[in-house]
């Protein structure tokens, strides 16, 4: 669309057209007038336009109109009450599953009936049924337009109505439904449902059913989803679907006794939920995994997030973590649930007219306050700078039951983590322990980066490319002074070791 015009000349268009009109009486006709008047053999042609005219104009009353269709469908209904429903954009999927379940049932036959025009309009059931006033203005009758939306982790999808009406026949009873989808730029966040019903109960009892069902058949139940990581449009608006992550215990190397406090807060409370409801003790759970980067905070989660199956996730990070209020009231419908908000104290400053004063993180203990003690959610928090939280925590208590500091890996965790992204390589056990050694105060993802820059070497050195690779002690130790050199001072802070954090 636009000015594209084909790679021809601007200004060319191919329909060009000569137009005739009609002399104002009594003007001499002019020399153009005259050499485009119609010629007698041309009276016949004219004569059969002008009948198909009046054919088309006569059509045109009795072509179906939003408005006939609904005064046709509803008869005295027609002046019955709008009931309104809405949902956030996100639930798209579900009200629209919700509505195919409804219909299905042998009471109620319908017939769907597309409108067109409605793109960035905003207009209500009521207004499709005053035509007389700006028809121009209305929707008419057209396809229906559909939208496929995600509604599984593995790409799966159901299609669903942007914006249509629902002729329904409900046990003889005529009503009417129009659904439309979010539509941004008409200043429409919602799904809207409205329905036109001959009484104001039979409407709320039609929404309270769509409603309950779309929770009852939620595509994010039990699901992996985050909130926001989109790049454009509007932010936090939608929700992604992901894969489970499947870590498995030994790939996640702490010291003694953090997995352990880490799984009975998480995994425990969620496993004897019944009968600790059952002795009136509380559910909902708040834990903060604090600890220098690249210690493991973010593979923790992930590890849960596999041991949780059946559980639903919602992840808020980053740009989305305005949208704390959403992720909580999904995670109370969706329950058992467990939020996990990554680098909370990102939700701190970002707003820090007043240094400290962390307005989304009140926000978030707020919500969570607002939470009842008896659902089985968990909140897990992640951070590198406790520090800043401290106070705001503190001043909350009870929200974030708690703390657990994954620190630094000792000697003994960085054995276990150099074995552990050895991988299939095949290591010279004499560098290890070298490693080991010389390693104190890194973290956990530099030793995985370690392996991999020894393994480089070993590619780049080793003549036979056969079997799997072989790295030396040398390789290794090597690869560690390449890491830990004074030209690898960034690399370093990025990948977390002490001391060197980024400016
Ligand atoms: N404790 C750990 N055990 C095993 N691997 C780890 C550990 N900590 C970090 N890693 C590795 O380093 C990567 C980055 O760590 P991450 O969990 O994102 O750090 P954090 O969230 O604490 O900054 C992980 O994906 C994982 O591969
Ligand atoms: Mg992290």
């Amino acid at each position: 669309m636009g000015w594209y015009n084909g790679g021809r000349m601007p200004g060319y268009t191919s329909r060009m057209r000569v137009v005739t009109t009609v002399p104002a009486s009594g003007g001499a006709p002019s020399q153009l007038e005259t050499s485009l008047r119609p010629e007698l053999a041309d009276a016949g042609r004219l004569a059969r336009r002008a009948l198909r005219k009046v054919v088309t104009a006569a059509r045109a009353d009795d072509r179906r109109t939003v408005d006939k269709a609904l005064r046709e469908h509803l008869g005295p209904a027609v002046n019955g009450p709008v009931v309104n429903g809405s949902w956030p954009s996100y639930e798209h999927v579900n009200v629209q599953i919700a509505l195919d379940a409804w219909l299905e049932d042998p009471s109620r036959s319908h017939e769907l009936v597309g409108l067109t025009g409605f793109q960035h309009r905003m207009f209500g059931l009521a207004d499709l049924i005053v035509p007389e006033v700006h028809p121009g203005m209305l929707p008419g009758i057209g396809n229906v337009a559909m939208a496929n939306l995600p509604a599984g982790p593995d790409g799966q999808t159901y299609s669903c109505v942007q914006c249509a009406l629902y002729l329904i026949v409900e046990s003889e009873q005529p009503l009417a439904l129009l659904v439309r989808g979010s539509d941004d730029r008409g200043g429409n966040e919602n799904v809207l449902v409205e329905a036109l019903t001959a009484d104001a109960e039979t409407g709320a009892r039609v929404l309270a059913e769509l409603r309950a069902m779309a929770l009852e058949r939620n595509v994010y139940r039990g699901q992996v989803v985050s909130f926001g990581g989109q790049m454009f449009g509007q932010p936090g608006a939608l929700m992604t679907f992901h894969s489970r992550p499947t870590i498995s215990r030994d790939a996640l190397v702490l010291p003694g006794g953090v997995l352990e406090q880490v799984e009975a807060q998480v995994l425990g409370v969620a496993e004897h939920r019944e009968r600790l409801r059952a002795s009136g003790q509380h559910l909902k759970r708040g834990l903060l995994l604090h600890g220098p980067p690249g210690t493991g905070k973010t593979h923790t989660a992930r590890y849960l997030m596999g041991r949780l199956t059946g559980v639903t996730i919602v992840i808020l990070s980053g740009e989305a973590l305005h949208a704390i209020t959403l992720a909580c009231s999904v995670a109370r419908a969706l329950t058992p649930s467990l939020v996990i908000i990554e680098d909370v104290d990102l939700i701190g400053d970002d707003r820090g007219m007043h240094p400290g004063a962390h307005p989304l993180l009140f926000q978030l203990l707020n919500e969570m306050d607002g939470l009842g003690e008896d659902l089985d959610i968990a909140f897990l928090l992640t951070t590198n700078r406790a520090d800043l939280l401290e106070r705001a925590l503190v001043q909350r208590p009870g929200r974030v039951d708690q703390a657990v500091e994954i620190p630094l890996p000792e000697a003994a965790e960085r054995k276990r983590l150099v074995e552990l992204y050895c991988g299939r390589l095949e290591l010279d056990e004499a560098g290890i322990a070298d490693v080991v050694e010389r390693s104190h105060g890194v973290t956990a993802s530099f030793l995985k980066e370690l392996l991999r820059r020894a393994a480089l070497l070993a590619a780049q050195e080793e003549s036979s490319t056969e079997g799997p690779l072989r790295v030396s002690g040398e390789q290794l130790t090597r690869a560690l002074d390449l890491l830990l050199d004074d030209r690898s001072r960034l690399t370093r802070a990025l990948l977390g070791s002490p001391g060197e954090q980024p400016a």
